[in-house]
Protein backbone atom coordinates (compact mmCIF):
# COMPACT_ATOMS: atom_id res chain seq x y z
CA UNK A 1 0.00 0.00 0.00
CA UNK A 2 1.31 3.15 -0.63
CA UNK A 3 1.76 5.90 1.98
CA UNK A 4 0.97 9.44 1.35
CA UNK A 5 1.18 11.78 4.43
CA UNK A 6 -0.99 14.60 4.91
CA UNK A 7 -0.06 17.95 6.32
CA UNK A 8 -2.61 20.18 7.89
CA UNK A 9 -4.35 16.85 8.19
CA UNK A 10 -6.38 17.86 10.88
CA UNK A 11 -7.93 21.24 9.26
CA UNK A 12 -11.04 21.30 7.27
CA UNK A 13 -9.79 19.91 3.86
CA UNK A 14 -7.36 17.42 5.73
CA UNK A 15 -9.40 15.73 7.23
CA UNK A 16 -12.25 14.75 5.23
CA UNK A 17 -9.60 13.77 2.28
CA UNK A 18 -7.77 11.69 5.11
CA UNK A 19 -11.00 9.53 5.56
CA UNK A 20 -11.74 9.64 2.34
CA UNK A 21 -8.53 8.19 1.11
CA UNK A 22 -7.66 5.83 4.41
CA UNK A 23 -9.28 2.44 3.17
CA UNK A 24 -6.63 2.98 -0.56
CA UNK A 25 -3.63 4.26 1.32
CA UNK A 26 -1.52 4.39 4.44
CA UNK A 27 -2.63 7.62 5.60
CA UNK A 28 -0.60 9.62 7.85
CA UNK A 29 -0.97 13.33 9.42
CA UNK A 30 1.15 16.07 10.35
CA UNK A 31 -0.78 19.19 11.83
CA UNK A 32 0.35 22.41 13.85
CA UNK A 33 -2.79 22.72 15.39
CA UNK A 34 -2.85 26.35 14.50
CA UNK A 35 -6.40 28.03 15.08
CA UNK A 36 -6.67 31.14 13.03
CA UNK A 37 -9.75 32.53 13.83
CA UNK A 38 -9.60 33.58 17.88
CA UNK A 39 -13.32 34.57 18.32
CA UNK A 40 -14.05 31.29 17.21
CA UNK A 41 -12.14 29.47 19.51
CA UNK A 42 -14.75 27.13 20.94
CA UNK A 43 -15.81 25.57 17.41
CA UNK A 44 -12.26 25.07 16.51
CA UNK A 45 -11.22 23.13 19.80
CA UNK A 46 -14.48 21.51 19.35
CA UNK A 47 -13.84 20.33 15.59
CA UNK A 48 -10.17 19.77 16.16
CA UNK A 49 -10.40 17.12 18.49
CA UNK A 50 -13.51 15.46 16.83
CA UNK A 51 -11.54 15.43 13.77
CA UNK A 52 -8.69 13.83 15.89
CA UNK A 53 -10.76 11.34 17.50
CA UNK A 54 -12.29 10.27 14.21
CA UNK A 55 -8.54 9.89 12.47
CA UNK A 56 -7.41 7.90 15.43
CA UNK A 57 -10.50 5.61 15.33
CA UNK A 58 -9.64 4.76 12.05
CA UNK A 59 -6.15 4.06 12.99
CA UNK A 60 -4.48 7.02 10.89
CA UNK A 61 -1.89 7.91 12.90
CA UNK A 62 -1.43 12.07 13.64
CA UNK A 63 1.35 13.96 14.40
CA UNK A 64 1.56 17.43 16.02
CA UNK A 65 4.29 19.14 14.49
CA UNK A 66 5.13 22.28 11.97
CA UNK A 67 6.46 21.96 8.76
CA UNK A 68 8.62 25.13 10.14
CA UNK A 69 10.15 22.79 13.15
CA UNK A 70 13.32 21.25 12.65
CA UNK A 71 11.97 18.15 13.77
CA UNK A 72 9.38 18.12 10.74
CA UNK A 73 12.63 16.94 8.42
CA UNK A 74 12.92 13.51 10.96
CA UNK A 75 9.22 12.69 10.19
CA UNK A 76 9.16 12.57 6.98
CA UNK A 77 12.56 10.38 6.69
CA UNK A 78 11.03 8.06 9.53
CA UNK A 79 7.43 7.59 7.80
CA UNK A 80 9.05 7.81 3.65
CA UNK A 81 5.47 9.11 2.23
CA UNK A 82 5.70 7.71 -1.96
CA UNK A 83 2.97 11.52 -1.95
CA UNK A 84 2.28 14.52 0.04
CA UNK A 85 -0.61 16.44 0.06
CA UNK A 86 0.14 19.82 1.35
CA UNK A 87 -3.52 21.27 3.10
CA UNK A 88 -1.79 23.21 5.27
CA UNK A 89 -1.39 27.27 5.52
CA UNK A 90 -3.77 30.46 6.78
CA UNK A 91 -6.50 29.90 4.71
CA UNK A 92 -8.75 33.39 4.87
CA UNK A 93 -7.78 35.91 2.35
CA UNK A 94 -8.88 38.36 4.80
CA UNK A 95 -6.14 37.54 7.59
CA UNK A 96 -4.15 38.01 5.19
CA UNK A 97 -5.11 41.53 4.52
CA UNK A 98 -4.79 41.87 8.12
CA UNK A 99 -1.61 40.48 9.14
CA UNK A 100 0.63 40.50 5.81
CA UNK A 101 3.66 39.06 8.03
CA UNK A 102 2.05 35.89 9.09
CA UNK A 103 0.58 35.12 5.77
CA UNK A 104 4.15 35.14 4.17
CA UNK A 105 5.25 32.99 7.02
CA UNK A 106 1.98 30.81 7.26
CA UNK A 107 1.31 30.82 3.46
CA UNK A 108 4.49 30.86 1.56
CA UNK A 109 7.70 29.80 3.99
CA UNK A 110 5.81 26.89 5.65
CA UNK A 111 5.42 25.73 1.94
CA UNK A 112 9.16 26.87 0.73
CA UNK A 113 10.11 24.83 3.84
CA UNK A 114 8.50 21.60 3.08
CA UNK A 115 9.62 21.69 -0.70
CA UNK A 116 13.26 21.95 0.64
CA UNK A 117 12.24 18.51 2.87
CA UNK A 118 11.44 17.15 0.14
CA UNK A 119 14.65 18.15 -1.74
CA UNK A 120 17.11 17.21 1.01
CA UNK A 121 15.29 14.24 2.10
CA UNK A 122 16.24 10.50 1.18
CA UNK A 123 12.96 9.84 0.34
CA UNK A 124 11.64 8.96 -3.08
CA UNK A 125 8.42 11.33 -3.72
CA UNK A 126 6.01 9.94 -6.66
CA UNK A 127 3.74 13.21 -5.97
CA UNK A 128 3.62 16.09 -4.53
CA UNK A 129 -0.28 17.78 -4.44
CA UNK A 130 -0.41 21.40 -3.41
CA UNK A 131 -3.99 22.60 -2.76
CA UNK A 132 -4.03 26.00 -3.58
CA UNK A 133 -6.95 28.39 -4.79
CA UNK A 134 -9.15 30.09 -7.15
CA UNK A 135 -8.21 33.26 -5.52
CA UNK A 136 -4.70 32.70 -7.61
CA UNK A 137 -6.98 34.14 -10.75
CA UNK A 138 -7.77 37.70 -9.15
CA UNK A 139 -10.80 39.31 -11.06
CA UNK A 140 -12.73 37.06 -13.28
CA UNK A 141 -12.52 37.99 -16.59
CA UNK A 142 -15.98 39.25 -18.37
CA UNK A 143 -17.54 38.87 -21.75
CA UNK A 144 -18.48 41.60 -23.67
CA UNK A 145 -22.31 41.96 -22.12
CA UNK A 146 -20.85 41.96 -18.60
CA UNK A 147 -21.06 38.50 -17.79
CA UNK A 148 -17.97 36.42 -15.70
CA UNK A 149 -16.06 34.07 -17.94
CA UNK A 150 -15.55 30.43 -15.67
CA UNK A 151 -12.06 30.75 -14.63
CA UNK A 152 -9.67 28.12 -16.83
CA UNK A 153 -6.13 26.83 -15.96
CA UNK A 154 -4.13 28.11 -18.34
CA UNK A 155 -5.62 31.96 -18.33
CA UNK A 156 -3.18 34.43 -16.59
CA UNK A 157 -3.35 34.74 -13.11
CA UNK A 158 -3.17 38.09 -11.64
CA UNK A 159 -4.38 37.88 -7.86
CA UNK A 160 -5.61 41.25 -5.92
CA UNK A 161 -4.74 40.64 -2.42
CA UNK A 162 -2.14 39.18 -0.17
CA UNK A 163 -3.32 35.64 -0.15
CA UNK A 164 -4.04 35.09 -3.48
CA UNK A 165 -0.47 36.53 -4.55
CA UNK A 166 1.34 33.88 -1.86
CA UNK A 167 -0.40 30.97 -3.00
CA UNK A 168 0.28 31.71 -6.63
CA UNK A 169 4.04 32.65 -5.50
CA UNK A 170 3.75 28.95 -3.95
CA UNK A 171 2.62 27.54 -7.60
CA UNK A 172 5.57 29.14 -8.97
CA UNK A 173 8.25 27.96 -6.63
CA UNK A 174 6.54 24.52 -7.66
CA UNK A 175 7.25 24.69 -11.15
CA UNK A 176 10.42 25.95 -10.60
CA UNK A 177 11.13 23.01 -8.37
CA UNK A 178 9.76 20.77 -11.13
CA UNK A 179 12.12 22.10 -13.54
CA UNK A 180 15.28 21.78 -11.28
CA UNK A 181 14.64 19.25 -9.15
CA UNK A 182 12.26 16.84 -10.97
CA UNK A 183 9.62 17.66 -8.70
CA UNK A 184 6.38 15.47 -9.60
CA UNK A 185 3.67 18.18 -8.59
CA UNK A 186 -0.12 18.71 -9.04
CA UNK A 187 -2.12 21.77 -8.07
CA UNK A 188 -5.36 21.70 -7.62
CA UNK A 189 -7.32 25.21 -6.71
CA UNK A 190 -10.81 24.30 -5.01
CA UNK A 191 -12.88 27.54 -4.47
CA UNK A 192 -15.59 28.65 -1.40
CA UNK A 193 -15.83 24.75 -0.16
CA UNK A 194 -18.05 24.28 2.57
CA UNK A 195 -19.22 21.28 4.88
CA UNK A 196 -19.26 19.55 8.63
CA UNK A 197 -16.51 20.98 10.64
CA UNK A 198 -15.61 23.95 8.61
CA UNK A 199 -14.69 25.99 11.74
CA UNK A 200 -13.00 29.05 9.68
CA UNK A 201 -15.94 31.43 9.78
CA UNK A 202 -16.61 31.10 6.08
CA UNK A 203 -20.00 32.47 4.22
CA UNK A 204 -21.64 29.08 4.64
CA UNK A 205 -21.10 28.24 8.50
CA UNK A 206 -21.70 31.80 9.64
CA UNK A 207 -25.18 31.74 7.78
CA UNK A 208 -26.24 28.31 8.87
CA UNK A 209 -25.69 29.78 12.85
CA UNK A 210 -27.59 32.79 12.14
CA UNK A 211 -30.36 30.41 10.95
CA UNK A 212 -30.22 28.24 14.51
CA UNK A 213 -29.79 31.65 16.17
CA UNK A 214 -33.32 32.80 15.02
CA UNK A 215 -30.94 35.77 13.81
CA UNK A 216 -30.14 38.16 11.24
CA UNK A 217 -27.96 37.11 8.07
CA UNK A 218 -25.98 40.79 6.39
CA UNK A 219 -25.39 40.88 2.96
CA UNK A 220 -22.51 42.62 2.08
CA UNK A 221 -23.52 44.31 -0.73
CA UNK A 222 -26.84 42.95 -1.75
CA UNK A 223 -24.96 39.57 -1.80
CA UNK A 224 -24.35 40.31 -5.43
CA UNK A 225 -21.07 38.54 -4.96
CA UNK A 226 -20.97 35.20 -6.69
CA UNK A 227 -18.50 32.30 -5.72
CA UNK A 228 -18.16 28.27 -7.01
CA UNK A 229 -19.26 26.68 -3.24
CA UNK A 230 -18.46 23.31 -3.26
CA UNK A 231 -19.10 20.23 -1.23
CA UNK A 232 -16.26 19.04 0.72
CA UNK A 233 -17.18 15.41 -1.03
CA UNK A 234 -16.96 16.56 -3.97
CA UNK A 235 -13.58 18.49 -3.55
CA UNK A 236 -12.06 14.87 -1.99
CA UNK A 237 -13.42 13.00 -4.97
CA UNK A 238 -11.71 15.50 -7.56
CA UNK A 239 -8.14 15.17 -5.42
CA UNK A 240 -8.36 11.43 -4.55
CA UNK A 241 -8.95 11.36 -8.67
CA UNK A 242 -5.56 13.28 -8.95
CA UNK A 243 -3.59 11.39 -6.87
CA UNK A 244 -1.58 8.65 -7.78
CA UNK A 245 -2.97 9.13 -11.46
CA UNK A 246 0.15 9.71 -14.15
CA UNK A 247 -2.20 11.94 -15.71
CA UNK A 248 -1.86 14.19 -12.94
CA UNK A 249 2.03 14.68 -12.79
CA UNK A 250 3.16 18.28 -14.07
CA UNK A 251 -1.00 19.55 -13.71
CA UNK A 252 -2.96 22.07 -12.53
CA UNK A 253 -6.76 21.47 -11.80
CA UNK A 254 -9.89 23.93 -11.22
CA UNK A 255 -11.69 21.54 -8.70
CA UNK A 256 -15.00 23.06 -7.61
CA UNK A 257 -19.00 22.36 -8.33
CA UNK A 258 -18.83 24.59 -11.20
CA UNK A 259 -21.66 27.06 -10.90
CA UNK A 260 -21.16 30.90 -9.79
CA UNK A 261 -23.83 31.21 -7.05
CA UNK A 262 -24.66 34.58 -5.58
CA UNK A 263 -24.50 35.23 -2.11
CA UNK A 264 -28.16 36.07 -1.63
CA UNK A 265 -28.99 32.68 -3.48
CA UNK A 266 -27.44 31.34 -0.27
CA UNK A 267 -28.92 33.46 2.05
CA UNK A 268 -32.23 32.88 0.43
CA UNK A 269 -31.18 28.60 0.49
CA UNK A 270 -30.75 29.28 4.49
CA UNK A 271 -34.13 31.41 4.98
CA UNK A 272 -36.32 28.46 3.45
CA UNK A 273 -34.30 26.25 6.26
CA UNK A 274 -34.93 28.45 8.77
CA UNK A 275 -37.94 30.86 7.84
CA UNK A 276 -37.61 33.37 10.63
CA UNK A 277 -34.45 34.55 10.03
CA UNK A 278 -33.73 37.76 8.57
CA UNK A 279 -32.06 38.94 5.68
CA UNK A 280 -30.95 42.54 5.43
CA UNK A 281 -28.36 44.28 3.26
CA UNK A 282 -25.68 46.56 4.24
CA UNK A 283 -23.22 48.75 1.92
CA UNK A 284 -19.81 48.00 2.33
CA UNK A 285 -17.20 48.30 -0.13
CA UNK A 286 -16.19 45.01 -2.36
CA UNK A 287 -12.71 44.09 -1.30
CA UNK A 288 -12.87 40.25 -2.70
CA UNK A 289 -11.68 39.94 -6.14
CA UNK A 290 -15.05 39.38 -8.79
CA UNK A 291 -15.62 35.60 -9.26
CA UNK A 292 -17.98 33.04 -10.05
CA UNK A 293 -18.01 29.51 -11.79
CA UNK A 294 -14.52 28.44 -12.67
CA UNK A 295 -14.15 26.34 -15.68
CA UNK A 296 -13.63 22.20 -14.54
CA UNK A 297 -13.52 20.85 -18.24
CA UNK A 298 -9.73 19.75 -17.48
CA UNK A 299 -11.06 17.45 -14.65
CA UNK A 300 -13.95 16.13 -16.19
CA UNK A 301 -12.11 15.23 -19.27
CA UNK A 302 -8.37 14.16 -17.77
CA UNK A 303 -9.74 12.92 -14.52
CA UNK A 304 -13.29 11.77 -14.87
CA UNK A 305 -13.99 14.17 -12.28
CA UNK A 306 -17.68 14.66 -11.42
CA UNK A 307 -19.22 16.78 -8.81
CA UNK A 308 -22.18 15.60 -7.25
CA UNK A 309 -23.45 17.73 -4.63
CA UNK A 310 -25.32 21.32 -5.47
CA UNK A 311 -25.57 24.11 -2.99
CA UNK A 312 -28.95 23.00 -1.97
CA UNK A 313 -28.34 19.99 -0.82
CA UNK A 314 -24.66 20.48 0.17
CA UNK A 315 -26.29 23.07 2.61
CA UNK A 316 -28.92 20.82 3.94
CA UNK A 317 -26.14 17.86 4.58
CA UNK A 318 -23.96 20.51 6.21
CA UNK A 319 -27.24 21.55 8.22
CA UNK A 320 -28.10 17.71 9.11
CA UNK A 321 -24.63 17.85 10.91
CA UNK A 322 -24.75 21.01 12.42
CA UNK A 323 -27.99 20.04 14.07
CA UNK A 324 -26.21 17.40 16.15
CA UNK A 325 -22.88 19.32 17.00
CA UNK A 326 -23.96 22.90 17.59
CA UNK A 327 -24.92 22.92 20.83
CA UNK A 328 -22.05 21.10 21.90
CA UNK A 329 -19.57 24.27 21.50
N1 LIG B 1 -11.74 25.82 2.59
C1 LIG B 1 -11.80 26.51 1.45
O1 LIG B 1 -12.82 27.06 1.03
C2 LIG B 1 -10.55 26.61 0.59
C3 LIG B 1 -10.68 27.10 -0.71
C4 LIG B 1 -9.53 27.19 -1.50
C5 LIG B 1 -8.31 26.79 -1.00
N2 LIG B 1 -8.21 26.32 0.27
C6 LIG B 1 -6.89 25.90 0.76
O2 LIG B 1 -6.98 24.59 1.29
C7 LIG B 1 -6.03 24.41 2.34
C8 LIG B 1 -6.74 23.87 3.57
O3 LIG B 1 -7.77 24.76 3.97
P1 LIG B 1 -8.78 24.39 5.13
O4 LIG B 1 -10.05 25.06 4.80
O5 LIG B 1 -8.75 22.94 5.41
O6 LIG B 1 -8.11 25.20 6.35
P2 LIG B 1 -7.95 24.75 7.88
O7 LIG B 1 -7.53 25.97 8.62
O8 LIG B 1 -9.18 24.06 8.34
O9 LIG B 1 -6.76 23.71 7.83
C9 LIG B 1 -5.42 24.08 7.68
C10 LIG B 1 -4.62 23.23 8.65
O10 LIG B 1 -3.24 23.45 8.37
C11 LIG B 1 -2.56 23.44 9.60
N3 LIG B 1 -1.30 24.19 9.42
C12 LIG B 1 -1.16 25.50 9.06
N4 LIG B 1 0.15 25.82 8.98
C13 LIG B 1 0.85 24.70 9.31
C14 LIG B 1 2.22 24.39 9.41
N5 LIG B 1 3.17 25.33 9.19
N6 LIG B 1 2.61 23.12 9.74
C15 LIG B 1 1.65 22.18 9.98
N7 LIG B 1 0.32 22.41 9.90
C16 LIG B 1 -0.08 23.65 9.58
C17 LIG B 1 -3.51 24.14 10.58
O11 LIG B 1 -3.21 23.79 11.93
C18 LIG B 1 -4.86 23.60 10.12
O12 LIG B 1 -5.25 22.45 10.84
C19 LIG B 1 -5.38 25.78 2.55
O13 LIG B 1 -4.17 25.81 1.84
C20 LIG B 1 -6.37 26.75 1.92
O14 LIG B 1 -5.70 27.89 1.44
C21 LIG B 1 -9.31 26.22 1.08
Amino acid sequence: MKKILIVGGLGFIGYHLSRKLCSQFEIYVVDALINYIPNNYKAWNYYTMLRQQELNNLGIPCFINNVNDLSFKQLVVNIKPDIIVNAASMPVALLADINPSQAKQDIFDSQFQLLETIRTSPINLSQYIYISSSMVYGNFLRDDAGKIIPASEEQACHPIDGYGAFKLANEIIIQQYHKKYNLPFTIIRPSAVYGPTDCNLRVTEIFLRKGFEHGTIELDNGGLHELDFTYIEDLCQGISLAINNPKSIHQIFNISYGQGRKIAELAQIVKQMFPDVKIISNECKPFRPNRGAMNITKAKEMLNYRPQVDLEQGMMFYRDFLKHHIGLY
